[in-house]
């Protein structure tokens, strides 16, 4: 077995972005660009009965004022959140009800709030409860999972089981919070649209809007060459390129909108709140004999999004009788949606969470209790993983960690008046996989040009590319440049789920290849023309394999809590995942450790907190939200097993911009747990929990 931490090519536009030429979406202003603010609705749910736009229209500088009344009429689409004032319902607070334009960002901010809105309010529902009336089993959950699974007798292996728990762990709603907020530029041009949108994926934007507009996708350009983050919360198209194409297309003039920090908490979508009951009921020796995971969840009543997080613990463990289920219940409440591994994050926190507490009733150590109930096939599915590697990812954290060391009871170390503790939890994301195509261009002059609509919101993807198409071209990566970013270019999924390096580097590696057999059909040489090749892996990903596939981790983690005050500071975080073969070491390590920095906000800080009686978030400002800072990540450390999986793509690869959150708040709740000996079940861990 070998650890492997070689730094690897540095990301391609870092100059561009650390010296401020890279352009985001909101920095492209075409000639007589207009700007726009949008307007939130103030009542939790009811219907829009006046609209005076009389004050705002006086603003020196106002252009338009769009309301359901005026605003250009849009075609159904599957996503109705994004079908923004059409009518006059409000579903829940916050949701856009009209959006003021004008010649300078002050004066549409302005007339933003100077129009007038009467409302007829109406009764809402914004607090989930596990005994709600309206919670139902949905058919899918969120990936198009079964809402409900059942396999073997849970109750009977339970009842049997000579150790048992049974625990409630629950997650408030979080918020993905990007630096660049939701933004987009959008102009019209006989008859096409062209926009600058701060995306995970232009393809699928393009695709959106031609259906909302009714027009031919070729006839709207939709570009996201830079990106600042997106964390799912940009996944898909979201209400800020609908509104800006609307107001271009109403005014005449390109309009530029980028949503204001606050009103994102409504309207982007958010990791949606879960309860989350976990049974484990297994022998005197941990070995797992029966295992229930049933999450409480709630959507809007726009849309319905069901956080999958009782779907880990289908793939996890040993788990003979198992039951995995999902209720939820539409509320009046914004509509939840991705944040980086939806389902995941939320779920193996409980599991982990679990496993610690088996630990401690069986007397069995935390790492020893992962190995025994490791499995080689896929419980639910019977599959047999084409790799895992979560033993080694354990033992090897493990050393690297010092855990070993530990004394398993709580509360029995400490320094002056800090209590330490450590934990473990592991880590785990499946391998998804989207078609996708892409082109790769000889020129005459030696160098290479790979054309992909692959979209980089900060992992490093274009860098990736480069180095995918360079080796398998055989040339040195400085020959190689890389676009992405761009409806224009060739069709591609989105940065989301992980999938965006298998997904675009396959189709590169595979349109690499095909360039590299004809450069050799040409006696090796390039002619002054150029060559091209281009390539499309729908036959190839759409397969169905006789393998499970996902990528593993543990994660370790050492906290140090202040007896006086109940704060929470994590020392250490040391991570070792299995993930394929890592591409790029230094862009790699970076998502792994991002995503252990944001599993270390959701253990400790991250939290937005749903006001019943207006229906909506509390939190809107990354002060009152807490990401971590600097000054909260202590040590942090990722590590990688090498795997050597040919089931997986021509690179070898899985993903990695999400199993790195996966575990993390686990680990640390557990640390706290042995350090304090108070197990809270409750994210985050604020001090006045643990006094
Ligand atoms: Mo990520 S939540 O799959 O964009």
């Amino acid at each position: 077995m070998s650890t492997v931490n070689t730094p690897g090519p540095a990301r391609l536009e870092g100059r561009e972005k650390v010296t401020g030429a890279a352009r985001y979406a909101a920095e492209h202003t075409p000639p007589g660009t207009a700007y726009a603010w949008p307007v939130p609705a103030t009542i939790a749910r009811g219907r829009v009965v006046t609209v005076d736009t009389g004050r705002a229209m006086d603003e020196p500088g106002a252009l338009a004022v769009l309301t359901h009344e005026n605003a250009p009429r849009l075609k159904d689409v599957d996503d109705a959140t994004l079908l923004l004032l059409q009518n006059d319902r409000v579903p829940h607070r916050g949701w856009y009800v009209a959006l003021a334009i004008a010649r300078t960002l002050e004066a549409a901010r302005a007339m933003a709030a100077a129009v007038e809105i009467g409302y007829a309010p109406e009764d809402h529902d914004a607090v989930l409860t596990t005994g709600h009336p309206g919670l139902r089993v949905p058919d899918e959950a969120n990936g198009g999972f079964p809402g409900s699974r059942e396999r073997g007798d849970f109750d009977g292996a339970y009842e049997r089981a000579p150790a048992r728990v049974d625990a409630t762990y629950t997650i408030p709603p979080l918020h993905n919070h990007p630096m660049e907020p939701h933004a987009t530029t959008a102009r019209w041009e006989d008859g096409t649209l062209v926009a600058h949108d701060s995306s995970q994926g232009a393809t699928t934007v393009q695709e959106t809007l031609a259906e909302l507009f009714g027009l031919a996708k070729e006839r709207i350009t939709v570009v996201s060459e830079h990106v600042g983050g997106g964390f799912g919360s940009k996944g898909t198209p979201r209400p800020q390129v609908v509104l800006a194409a609307m107001a271009a297309r109403h005014t005449g003039v390109p309009v530029k909108l980028a949503l204001p920090r606050a009103q994102l908490a409504a309207t982007v979508g958010h990791r949606a709140p879960v309860v989350q009951r976990v049974r484990l009921g297994a022998g005197e020796d941990g070995v797992i004999t029966a295992l229930a995971h049933e999450v409480v969840t709630q959507t809007s009543t726009v849309r319905e999004f069901v956080e999958q997080a009782a779907v880990p613990a289908r793939s996890m463990y040993l788990s003979p009788n198992s039951r995995t289920t999902h209720h939820v219940v539409a509320l009046d409440v914004p509509s939840p949606s991705w944040m980086r591994a939806p389902g995941e994050a939320s779920g193996m926190y409980a599991l982990e969470c679990a496993m610690d507490e088996l630990a401690c009733a069986t007397g069995v150590d935390p790492v020893e209790l992962r190995v025994r109930n490791d499995t080689a096939t896929e419980p639910d599915s019977g599959k047999p993983f084409s790799s895992r590697h979560l033993v080694e990812c354990l033992r090897e954290g493990a050393r690297r960690f010092g855990w070993h060391e530990r004394d398993p009871r709580p509360r029995s170390r400490s320094e002056g008046r800090f209590l330490l503790g450590t934990g473990v939890a592991s880590s785990y994301y499946p391998v998804l996989l989207a078609p996708s195509s892409a082109e790769v261009r000889a020129g005459g002059d030696g160098r290479y040009l790979v054309r992909v609509n692959a979209t980089d919101i900060g992992t490093g993807a274009r860098t990736v590319l480069a180095q995918i198409a360079a080796e398998a071209l055989a040339v040195p990566l400085e020959l190689v440049s890389v676009e992405v970013g761009s409806s224009a270019l060739p069709r591609a999924p989105l940065a989301g789920g992980s999938s965006g390096t298998g997904s675009w580097g396959w189709a590169v590696h595979k349109a690499s290849r095909a360039l590299r057999a004809l450069v050799d059909e040409h006696g090796g040489t390039v002619p002054p023309g150029g060559l091209a090749a281009g390539a499309d892996t729908s036959d190839d990903v759409e397969a169905e394999p006789p393998y499970a596939k996902a990528a593993f981790g543990a994660q370790f983690a050492e906290v140090r809590v202040d007896r006086d005050t109940g704060e929470t500071r994590v020392r250490r975080l040391l991570g070792v995942f299995a993930a394929g073969h890592v591409l790029n070491a230094r862009t790699g390590r970076s998502q792994l450790i991002g995503g252990m920095t944001m599993g270390l906000g959701m253990a400790l800080h991250e939290s937005s907190t749903l006001d019943a009686r207006f229906g909506d978030f509390a939190e809107r400002d990354l002060a009152s939200y807490h990401v971590p800072a600097c000054a909260d990540v202590h040590g942090i450390e990722a590590y990688w097993i090498d795997e050597d999986d040919p089931h997986l793509n021509p690179m070898g690869s899985k993903g990695i911009g999400e199993v790195g959150i996966v575990g993390t708040a686990a680990a640390v709740a557990n640390a706290v747990h042995h350090a304090t000996g108070v197990r809270v079940r409750d994210l985050p861990l604020h001090p006045e929990k643990l006094l």
